[in-house]
């Protein structure tokens, strides 16, 4: 075998082996289909970095001659072929892993060999990665299948991502062709959970830039695939926070002892620690914890332990031991994230089993909220019946037939996350994750204020008594559009026209209330969203006084804007989009935002590498690039009159 630090082994194989014991460890998953190079790539990780046996490595060259598609005397992808040949016999393998090490860390490849349209794989094999890798053909770009990928990769809480731009060579090693792409990606996975993407252009054939750095991209300055993988900073995301024991075993070899056998799911335990019994909520004292090596001082994830407890508490398979000061969720229903893996269609109320820890509960598929187009991440407008097909996610409320400890997946991958199992054919047919957020029927019943002793106070003027006194009615006119589009310089035109006119109106502006109001606030999603609850409150109490509101804010999500709607009220709002493009607002540049946006200096600019969502059905629409100033606040001016003074 020829292996890094051969000298070493030679000369001090004590020395090398305690090198290597000490190196750590990352677990990572490869997505792409067949045809991005998905062998080829980890092929070339392995031959690269010198773990292959040398009778190996003669039968692949060797074979590259014979059956090798790629014309030269190596092809990489035949060292990973051995599971291809199981497959075509009808061995399933879900997933095979590999090994290799390199000399700063160890590493775990998570291969999923199965049809690449069988999301299955991918989510079995993921469950313990840190780390993605999502191959990109650069001839195809970003498909279905990337973003499909991507999105499971988000909801499995796999924070890193190298997305390797593969089959540079058949692309002239062009970087127009990985900028765009770069770029693509970027904006549709603003909207995913990730810590970090890294995007490194590859011919995995070839060997550009996996192990070695490439000389025919001179142009990219970036780490290899391999640097990446021995540099990358990586959060574990084991949690050793929440203590979570689930039982998964009674035992009782004699009348003396009784203890509970399990693997630690999270967190840290320690005997003498006060812990409950779930979902019973009896409590007791942990007495000792052991293992097969004796008792122990305290114990963590993944350690499989035998605990005794100071009380003879009734604990069974499937109970839960926390602590008592941090507690889970514990309930019979709740909303999930679920990845249908069956070609049998999913319906509301269908009856499964559902396999959580060490549980397994018969529950029921209770209502599929939405399913989520991957395309865009949006919800799909509802069909009727509304069935999930192969490869769907969608967001769904389960019932269990009785409770269950939990937590949301995003806070603890192991009580989190569940299987659904076909009762009668026991096949596995959907992965789950539980959601922390309550659905949005829930929410609302949430969005009432924090405290329940404050009651609201009716006003002694009715709404008609100011329009008396005013001479026109109250209204929000809600400008959206890109940065640049024109959207102030109108609402500034159009607040001083219509006060001219005789109409008391005021215009609310982003970079203003920016200033003062929103100051704490910044632009990632949820900042965007708080930004506009408030313009829209604010908005509301001006309307409430009478007076004609004007806003000037991007407000990118529609998801954002109908709450705004809802807020201010359906029949004194409404929505003008300001349709400039993107090429005419990045022209005029009036704040030389885009020129920084575009040098790096600004992240997550709306257009760019930020999404913009354009109102789908807007009550008016202007275009600013394509009229003057005058004419398109004569043109509002015209429509919005007749709404205001009747
Ligand atoms: S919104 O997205 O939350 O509705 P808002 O309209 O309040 O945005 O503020 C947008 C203004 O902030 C832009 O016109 C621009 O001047 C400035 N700005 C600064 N950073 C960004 C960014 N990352 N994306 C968009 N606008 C930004």
């Amino acid at each position: 075998m020829i292996i890094p630090d051969q000298e070493l082994i030679t000369k001090d194989i004590d020395a090398y082996l305690e090198q290597h014991r000490n190196k750590d460890l990352l677990r990572f998953l490869t997505c792409g289909s067949v045809d991005d190079g998905k062998s080829t790539l980890i092929g070339r990780l392995l031959y690269d970095s010198k773990m292959i046996y040398e009778d190996q490595l003669a039968a692949v060259v060797r074979d590259s001659k014979i059956h090798g598609t790629t014309g030269t005397d190596f092809d990489p992808a035949l060292l990973t072929d051995g599971l291809k040949a199981e497959r075509e016999q009808g061995i399933t393998i879900d997933v095979a892993y590999r090994y290799f090490s390199a000399s700063k860390r160890k590493f775990i490849i998570a291969d999923t060999p199965g049809h690449e349209q069988y999301t299955r794989n991918m989510a079995t094999g993921a469950s313990n990665c840190e780390l993605a890798i999502i191959l990109v053909d650069a001839r195809h770009g970003i498909t279905v299948q990337t973003k499909r990928h991507s999105f499971i990769v988000s909801l499995l809480g796999i924070g890193h991502v190298i997305i390797a731009i593969n089959k540079m060579d058949l692309m002239d090693w062009s970087e127009e062709v990985y900028e765009q792409i770069r770029q693509e990606y970027n904006a549709f996975s603003a909207r995913l959970f990730f810590k970090d993407v890294h995007f490194i252009p590859i011919s995995a054939l070839k060997g550009d830039n996996v192990v070695d750095k490439s000389e025919n991209m001179p142009w990219y300055n970036g780490p290899t695939l391999l640097h990446h993988l021995e540099h990358v900073n990586i959060s574990s995301h084991q949690n050793f926070i929440d203590m979570r024991f689930p039982v998964q075993m009674v035992m009782r070899p004699n009348l003396n002892f009784r203890g509970f056998a399990g693997t630690m799911a999270s967190g840290v335990m320690r005997p003498g620690e006060k812990v409950m019994v779930l979902p019973s909520k009896q409590t007791t004292t942990i007495a000792t914890v052991q293992n097969w090596s004796g008792q122990l001082e305290y114990a963590f994830p993944p350690m499989p332990i035998v605990v005794t407890l100071a009380d003879e508490v009734d604990v069974s398979r499937g109970d839960m031991l926390v602590p008592v000061n941090n507690l889970p969720k514990v309930n019979s229903e709740f909303d999930a994230m679920l990845v249908w893996m069956s070609e049998a269609p999913a319906r509301e109320a269908s009856h499964y089993l559902i396999k959580h820890c060490c549980s397994m509960i018969p529950a029921t598929l209770d209502k599929i909220r939405y399913e989520v187009d991957v395309n865009t991440m949006r919800k799909k407008p509802r069909e009727v019946p509304i069935e999930l097909k192969l490869n769907s996610i969608a967001r769904v409320k389960m019932v269990l037939h009785r409770q269950i400890a939990y937590d949301p997946f995003a806070k603890n991958h192991a009580t989190g996350a569940f299987i659904l199992i076909d009762r009668l054919t026991n096949a596995t047919v959907a992965a789950g994750m539980i959601l922390d957020k309550p659905s949005a029927e829930d929410a609302a019943k949430a969005s009432k204020p924090k405290s329940d002793n404050i009651t609201r106070v009716a006003s002694g003027v009715q709404p008609v008594e100011r329009e008396r006194l005013l001479g026109h009615k109250a209204h929000t006119i809600w400008l959206t559009g890109l940065s640049g589009s024109g959207k102030s310089t109108l609402a500034k035109a159009l607040e001083k026209r219509l006060v001219q006119e005789g109409v008391l109106a005021f215009l609310l502006d982003g970079d203003n209330i920016r200033h003062g109001l929103n100051r704490d606030l910044g632009f990632s999603n949820e900042d965007r969203k708080e930004n506009i609850r408030r313009i829209a409150e604010v908005a509301s109490l001006m309307n409430d006084a009478g007076v004609v509101v004007i806003t000037a804010f991007i407000s990118p999500f529609i998801e954002d804007r109908l709450a705004a709607r809802e807020t201010i009220g359906g029949d004194r709002f409404s929505e003008v989009y300001v349709s400039t493009p993107l090429e005419v607002c990045e022209k005029r540049d009036p704040k030389g935002l885009y020129q920084k946006a575009r040098s790096g200096e600004i992240k997550g600019f709306t257009g760019l590498d930020a999404p913009y969502e354009p109102p789908e059905k807007p009550d008016f629409t202007l275009d600013t690039s394509s009229a003057s100033l005058d004419e398109c606040t004569e043109k509002l001016l015209k429509w919005l009159k007749p709404l205001i003074i009747s």
